[in-house]
């Protein structure tokens, strides 16, 4: 199972790599507005910083425009930054096209805002590398969005598919834990969320005791 950090933070990206446990990074537009990144040579310049800080980790780069052409130019200038870049496209006909444009030329793809079945499997059948359902965004109107994970991974298992399933949109320390339980082969979280697996309090009574039993004898 791979790990992605949903941010466009240099120094949260910088934190979880120094863990030693990321495989990743996605950004939205978004998550580079909060940073205060405007204007196309500052966004390029990030998404090349991010990949530097990532260490051979896979870049999600979102585009902006929204027909066929103007995707297929944008994700084009994106994959060339890179080689870890991976060019996310939202889930609508002409993100489809451009999905499948780039799935032929070998270029990998995210596709972004993907909230039922049947956008899960459009977008695996045009060769997405990764498919994104967003599971917080679900919860929010009262759906469920790990059952549609589960639900996604037996349909990709069930026909073989190759496409990744990126469970993102994910809110908190236990939406990772269900999702790993739902088999997504990939989840992208914020920083705390991430961390927030570290913590059990038996740990800290455990570590606790181990320590001071430790000093008992050794001074
Ligand atoms: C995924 O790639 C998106 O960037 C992200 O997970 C969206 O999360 P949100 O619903 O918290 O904005």
């Amino acid at each position: 199972m791979k790990f992605f950090i949903d941010t466009a933070n240099l120094d949260q990206i910088k934190e979880a790599q120094d863990l030693g446990i990321l495989d990743g990074v996605t950004t939205n537009p978004s998550l580079m507005a909060k940073e205060g990144i405007k204007g196309d040579e500052n966004v390029k310049n990030h998404y090349k910083t991010i990949c530097q800080i990532a260490k051979g980790g896979e870049v999600s780069a979102e585009v902006i425009a929204t027909d066929f052409e103007g995707m297929i130019k944008e994700g084009e200038i994106l994959a060339a930054l890179n080689p870890q870049i991976v060019v996310k496209i939202p889930m609508i006909k002409d993100g489809i096209k451009a999905i499948k444009y780039f799935s032929d030329k070998g270029i990998k793809t995210n596709c972004t805002l993907v909230f039922s079945l049947g956008q899960a499997l459009l977008a695996a059948k045009a060769g997405a590398t990764f498919v994104s359902p967003f599971i917080g965004r679900l919860d929010d109107i009262s759906s469920d969005g790990v059952e549609l994970i589960h639900k996604m991974s037996e349909m990709y298992n069930f026909y073989a598919f190759d496409t990744q399933i990126l469970a993102a949109s994910i809110r908190s320390t236990q939406h990772i834990i269900q999702c790993a339980e739902a088999g997504a082969d990939v989840i992208t979280a914020p920083l705390d969320a991430i961390m927030g697996l570290l913590n059990h309090p038996l740990t800290d009574i455990g570590l606790a005791k181990f320590l001071a039993d430790h000093k008992k004898v050794n001074g």
